[in-house]
């Protein structure tokens, strides 16, 4: 029977956890610091509930850098739901938000007590004006938009680029930012993108330079971290949401989490403002449990929330916190790019045997997705699938496991997420080596 540390493991989620913190959680299940209690058996309203709660948003602070008090404020909140519920969340709260900005607006400029010249006024703008603007860079930023279409209507979704055009059908390149037809920013609800696209290995380079200084009247802007989670450093202020399901750099499934800011949550609309407008924006209003304002102001345990699922997200917030010291996520972004080099230089190295999928320009370094060419044939277009079952096997017998690609697309894929070890690295690149010479 293999040993954890005898086994490489390369899913793409749910993925492997530090091994202190797996063997730190397995004691807190049946015994939480000698209180004879397991952390899955007592109240998410407790006082050691709040702490591993104030723990882990104080952590995930320190790491991206970012306040939790103050003008500037961003609220860390804590749902279930995984990434899917947050394509309904997200969207959902952006249009309520923009939806509350006109009725404000038109409040101004009317005078109190003209409700119905109100609503009148701002469905005229909805029909007229409201867009929610999606990049499509991969499968999950395309879900998204189709959950979004399927809430609101497709009649208010822009899609601002759809990478596949660009990639002859299939996702594997970031359009150039000067082609993206982006809603003028004062009438979009938001802009959404999924910052690493963990099927196809696309993972946008650096936050888009057309994004950059939009203001409280501006499109929010979105990011779907799921994939990527603190793995590189970014700049919290550039963004109205960030979300990311734990099961891949954070924790287990069961928790998801949102970095939002605040200002935005004091604009969430009442219900009966938006059940009025449901005859131009159905499925606006979202399930309580999927309301930011609601979970923020009940400091994420509105209802029951998983705290030992809250307790693993926690050891690893602080257990990065503590190995990168004044580094903070830039430290985690070092090695994660490091990682990534080794295994993408192997593979470009011996490009005889491996094709990787993504263009070079927005290579993902979570998800590396690559195929195996059948031998001595130099044409790209042809992969071996009876080679890559034949890679596949024999990284098994080595304990490198997870490396399958996901079904949707084939090939092989080696996820890179946080927990993957150099060690663990160094044994697929020898694979690597190995079976471009001999497989
Ligand atoms: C980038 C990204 N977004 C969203 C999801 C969906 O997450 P969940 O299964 O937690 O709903 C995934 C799942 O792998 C993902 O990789």
């Amino acid at each position: 029977m293999p040993t954890r540390d005898q086994i490489s493991y390369f899913g793409a989620g749910p993925a492997p956890l530090p091994t202190p913190v797996i063997e730190e959680s397995a004691k807190a299940l049946v015994n939480f610091e000698d209180t004879g209690l397991g952390l899955s058996e007592i109240s998410h309203r407790s006082p050691t509930a709040n702490k591993i709660l104030a723990d882990a948003k104080s952590a995930l602070s320190i790491l991206y850098d970012f306040p939790l008090e103050g003008e500037n404020a961003y609220d860390v909140l804590f749902m279930q739901g995984g990434g899917t519920g947050e394509f309904s969340a997200s969207v959902q709260a952006c249009v309520g938000w923009w939806v509350e900005r006109r009725r404000r607006r038109a409040v101004a400029d009317l005078g109190e007590g003209k409700e119905d010249e109100v609503i009148e006024r701002v469905r005229k703008e909805i029909k007229e004006e409201l867009k929610v603007d999606y990049l499509v860079t991969g499968s999950w930023s395309l879900k998204a938009s189709q959950e979004a279409a399927r809430l609101i209507g497709s009649k208010y979704i822009n899609v601002a680029t759809d990478a596949r055009k660009a990639n002859n059908g299939k996702f594997g390149k970031i359009p150039q930012e000067k082609e993206w037809q982006l809603t003028d920013s004062k009438k979009s609800a938001m802009v959404y993108w999924c910052d690493n696209e963990t099927v196809d290995g696309v993972e946008m380079p650096s936050f888009p330079e057309s994004l950059k200084g939009r203001g409280e009247d501006d499109g929010v802007v979105v990011a779907d971290m799921s994939s990527n989670f603190v793995s590189r450093k970014l700049n919290v202020k550039d963004y109205g949401i960030i979300f990311g399901g734990a099961q891949k750099n954070l924790g287990i499934a069961g928790i998801t989490v949102i970095i939002v800011r605040r200002s935005l949550l004091a604009l969430t609309p009442k219900a009966d403002f938006l059940q009025r407008l449901s005859d131009v924006l159905p499925s606006a209003i979202p399930p309580v449990v999927f309301e930011f304002a609601t979970i923020a102001k009940n400091n994420s345990l509105y209802n029951t929330l998983p705290i030992f699922n809250l307790y693993i997200a926690t050891l690893v917030l602080q257990s990065l916190v503590k190995t990168f010291e004044e580094k903070k996520v830039s430290g985690q972004e070092e090695l994660a790019n490091r990682k990534a080099e080794l295994i993408y230089d192997t593979l470009d190295k011996y490009a005889d045997a491996y094709h990787v999928v993504p263009d070079k320009s927005a290579r993902s370094r979570m998800n590396i997705c690559f195929r195996i060419k059948s031998r001595g044939e130099g044409d790209p277009g042809t992969w071996d699938e009876a080679r890559e079952k034949a890679f596949l096997a024999s990284a098994e017998k080595k304990n490198l496991m997870g490396l399958k690609g996901h079904r949707s697309v084939g090939g092989i894929r080696a996820s890179n997420y946080n927990a993957v070890t150099m060690p663990s690295v160094q044994k697929l690149v020898a694979h690597l080596v190995e079976f471009a010479a001999t497989g």
